[in-house]
């Protein structure tokens, strides 16, 4: 069955952690009713969503992807790579051992989700302000005996590699090339965001739709010019914390528990 961890939107959102947005005031009623709407619109495509409580304390604790990978075989936990956000891990961690055998990225190694592109057998790891190369290496080798192959990737202008590139589908990929070295990713078909959309570079791809943020018109145009279905969704609360759209979510197959 299709799974989606998602977390409810913490009291402490407005202290969110901001790297390269500017902080703006954020309503939390308003980002509680996107992040509901997000969780809708998973369901609707075909996911069953299993919505944690809140974590009062940790502000960016509703951005489920980034202390954790989840694949098929195993789940791997990460140290994130900001202070405040490391605590986060703890339990995620203790929710997803109901689904998977846990191993670990460890200090003085960092990681976050965010920075991990995962192309079938392939992954894709942004080498940013929260993942390092220790990370990187620790994680390549947790997961070339599952034959999984890890490369790391230099990420500039943004918080993490999915803030610039994600995957629409088969080997196309939507991407702000300007954000990151796109050289790596050979083989693969573009579709750019439009120039005037910097931050258009993450979308959700599940149920054969693309979740993509309605505050980027011109860029879903090009994304439904390469044959793509768009569901627009506003998260524009949500933005003001630095959120894309796959950050809100771990998705992945499981059984029925
Ligand atoms: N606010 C998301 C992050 O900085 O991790």
């Amino acid at each position: 069955m299709l799974t989606a961890i998602t977390r409810q939107v913490s009291p402490a959102l407005t202290k969110c952690e901001l790297t390269f947005v500017e902080r703006r005031p954020i309503d939390l009623e308003k980002a509680r009713a996107q992040h509901r709407g997000y969780e809708e619109l998973l369901e609707e495509l075909g996911a069953r969503v299993i919505s944690l409580p809140a974590e009062p304390e940790l502000p960016d604790s509703m951005f489920v992807e980034d202390p954790a990978l989840v694949l098929d075989e195993l789940a791997v936990i990460f140290p994130l790579g900001t202070e405040s956000r490391r605590p986060e891990a703890v339990s995620l961690a203790a929710a997803l051992a109901k689904y998977r055998k846990l191993e670990y990225v460890k200090s003085p190694g960092s990681m976050e989700g965010g920075d991990l592109l995962r192309v079938g057998r392939r992954i894709f790891a942004g080498l940013s302000s929260r993942t390092n190369e220790e990370g990187v290496r620790q994680l390549a080798a947790l997961l070339g005996p599952y034959g999984y192959e890890v490369s790391g990737v230099a990420v500039t202008g943004c918080l993490h590699l999915k803030s610039a590139v994600t995957l629409l589908g088969g080997k196309t990929l939507l991407a702000n090339r300007g954000w990151f070295e796109s050289g790596i990713f050979s083989g693969f078909a573009w579709v750019d965001v439009d120039p005037g959309e910097a931050h258009a570079g993450n979308a959700l791809a599940i149920g054969g739709k693309v979740i993509f943020p309605a505050s980027f018109p011109r860029t879903r145009a090009r994304i439904e010019a390469a044959g793509f279905s768009v569901a627009p969704l506003d998260i524009g609360e949500l933005q003001k914390a630095e959120s894309g759209l796959t950050c809100s979510s771990l998705i992945f197959e499981a059984g029925g528990n």
